[in-house]
């Protein structure tokens, strides 16, 4: 396992750590999300966890909770959620985030703005002064709406890239059978207000901003040789 994937388990075992029993949990999307629904799994097979539900945020953490064991439930069968832990692509000092980079980010959002506690797992190369310095902004867009939505997108000052799969001919298909165009904003000035003016283009479905969602960042990093776990 690479340095950085030993940060990402860390960070993701310490935010199982916070899951008690009979919680409804969001489970997030990504490879540091992955660890922490391994470990909530590992905790419920142990028996030191019980009762515990997930609410998934995609295909992905479908499969993981399943391999895992951790029972799932939808939106219509909760009145809650207590916790949710996710990843993210880029977070600022202010707690917004960049999300995105598994194009799951509509459902992510969703589930993570539900939680009475956001938790969001990183390492420490996620941490940025200002967002989009070093990840474009993913937007989930209807297919037949990407070229309009591009020219809008360029008319506000950004740079549009329809994203292309790996291993897979053509453009990355959402969960939900969108599209997702990447973009470069020089700067975000206002976070905020760019979230929700993206959101207001005919087509777009949502976009990586996450605004004043998240409450609780832990961030695995190295400190005088260590692997450790910080708050912000
Ligand atoms: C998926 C996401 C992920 O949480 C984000 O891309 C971080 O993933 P990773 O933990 O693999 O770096 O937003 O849409």
């Amino acid at each position: 396992m690479s340095d950085q994937d030993l940060l990402k388990k860390q960070v993701g075992y310490a935010a199982a750590d916070r899951v008690k029993s009979g919680m409804i949990v969001g489970l997030g999307t990504g490879s540091t999300t992955a660890f922490a629904i391994q470990a909530i799994g590992e905790r419920l097979q142990s028996g030191d966890l019980k009762d515990v539900k997930g609410i998934p945020t995609s295909f992905q953490a479908i499969v993981l909770a399943r391999q895992y064991g951790i029972p799932l439930v939808g939106l219509d069968e909760v009145d809650h959620i207590d916790i949710a832990i996710d990843g993210a692509d880029e977070v600022d000092p202010h707690k917004n985030l960049i999300k995105g980079g598994g194009a799951a980010h509509t459902q992510e959002k969703i589930v993570d703005s539900l939680a009475d506690q956001f938790i969001v797992v990183v390492d420490g190369s996620k941490l940025v002064d200002k967002l989009g310095s070093t990840f474009l902004l993913p937007v989930e867009v209807l297919p037949m709406a990407v070229a309009p939505v591009s020219r809008a997108i360029e008319a506000l000052g950004g740079k549009p890239t329809l994203r292309m799969g790996v291993r897979k001919a053509g453009p990355v298909v959402t969960d939900q059978g969108n599209l997702v165009i990447d973009v470069k904003f020089d700067n975000i000035p206002d976070p905020e207000g760019l979230e929700k003016t993206l959101n207001n283009i005919p087509g777009v479905l949502e976009n990586g901003l996450f605004v004043n969602v998240a409450n609780l960042i832990l961030v695995g990093e190295i400190k005088d040789g260590k692997a450790i776990v910080r708050e912000i």
